[in-house]
């Protein structure tokens, strides 16, 4: 199950990327037939009014549309077989699927409002939700228990709030989209606020999500987070950097194709690696003699499901928390990546 759900975070990121590529190049009608991509043919075919490139990158985007539904129904099956039968698990799961059917309308939807900004933009977001749902999906599959926190509430609060800034932050970059040369052809309605103004404040967002960013390490630092958490915290900071960086060579350079599409990817990371912190604040029940002192059992993930270690499922005294470390540490951070 965590295999295929690994799988499912790698195909939403592809399929993030590789329909900014089809955009990007303006490759949509490189294949003007379904399913063949050609009449007669499955594959491109050499064609006088067809370039190449157009028809490999639609052809390589139907490819991966495949590889996703293919990967997304499997995840359902096997959440469906998996015992005992966890709900979360079952929605997160179910969540692929319907996820792909609702990416179909949408993208029906885009086709017959001409490609117009307001239209393409929840097409992508989608995307970025889905994204952060499957991560959610591998940490389910993971856990295979229910979950507590092992960070103090107001730690658990300053990463919800760093999310919402980081989907502002993402909202923001879909405007600069919208009102760009990237938004579709040149017929196509842009927004009509200036790039530049869009851009200042998609870069003031990302300034803002990078204090919180900054503040949370802060913040796991003073209360001692597991090695798994502190892991997933260098490579989100790795990632968001990287990412502004490329965002500004792109702005500079006057948004070439290639570096869109790699912001898209960076955009797609970002969030992949955002929900890895997110998942890493929690552990299951049987690994987390290490809780925060304040931290209350987390009954989100629907399971009825015994305490199995008879481990504390109340909140524990800080001098326990303290004492338990160790074992904790080796229960939650140095087994899995
Ligand atoms: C962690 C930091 C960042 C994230 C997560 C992010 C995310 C995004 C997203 C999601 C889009 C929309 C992609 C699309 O609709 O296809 C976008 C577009 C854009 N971003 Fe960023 N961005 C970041 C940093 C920056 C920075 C620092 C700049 C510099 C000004 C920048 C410049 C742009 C530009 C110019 C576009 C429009 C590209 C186009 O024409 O399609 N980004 N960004």
């Amino acid at each position: 199950m965590r295999r295929l759900a690994i799988a499912a975070v790698v195909a939403q990121i592809g399929i993030a990327v590789t329909g900014s590529v089809v955009r990007v190049t303006g490759s949509g009608l490189g294949c003007p037939t379904w399913p063949q991509c050609f009449p007669g043919s499955l594959v491109p075919v050499a064609h006088p009014e067809t370039l190449p490139l157009h028809q490999w990158v639609e052809f390589g985007n139907r490819i991966l549309a495949i590889v996703l539904v293919v990967v997304s129904a499997a995840c359902f099956l096997a959440a469906l077989g998996a015992r005992p039968r966890r709900r979360r698990l079952l929605w997160l799961a179910a969540a692929m699927p319907l996820g792909v059917v609702a990416q179909a309308v949408i993208g029906g939807l885009t086709v017959l409002a001409g490609l117009v900004w307001w239209s393409v933009m929840p097409h992508f977001l989608a995307s970025i939700v889905l994204v952060w749902l499957a991560v959610e999906l591998v940490a389910e599959a993971r856990d295979r228990a229910p979950t507590r926190p092992v960070v103090p509430r107001a730690v658990r609060a300053l990463v919800i709030v760093s999310t919402v800034a980081l989907g502002a932050l993402l909202v923001a970059g879909t405007l600069v989209t919208a009102a760009g040369p990237h938004a579709g052809d040149a017929a196509t309605p842009r927004l009509g606020i200036g790039v530049p103004a869009l851009a200042q404040l998609h870069a003031d967002l990302l300034f803002g999500y990078l204090g919180l960013v900054v503040g949370l390490g802060f913040a796991l630092w003073a209360t001692g987070a597991t090695p798994r958490l502190r892991r997933r915290y260098g490579v989100l900071v790795l990632v968001v950097l990287l990412q502004g960086a490329l965002g500004g060579i792109q702005y500079a350079l006057g948004v070439p194709e290639a570096l869109v599409s790699l912001h898209v990817l960076g955009a797609a990371l970002v969030t992949a690696a955002a929900a890895a912190v997110w998942t890493a604040t929690r552990t299951p029940v049987a690994a987390a003699p290490d809780a925060a002192p304040d931290a209350a059992p987390d009954t989100s993930t629907g399971t009825r499901a015994a305490d199995p270690a008879g481990a504390p499922t109340g909140a524990g005294t800080a001098d326990a928390a303290s004492a338990s470390r160790p074992l904790a540490d080796a229960a939650t951070g140095r087994d899995e990546p």
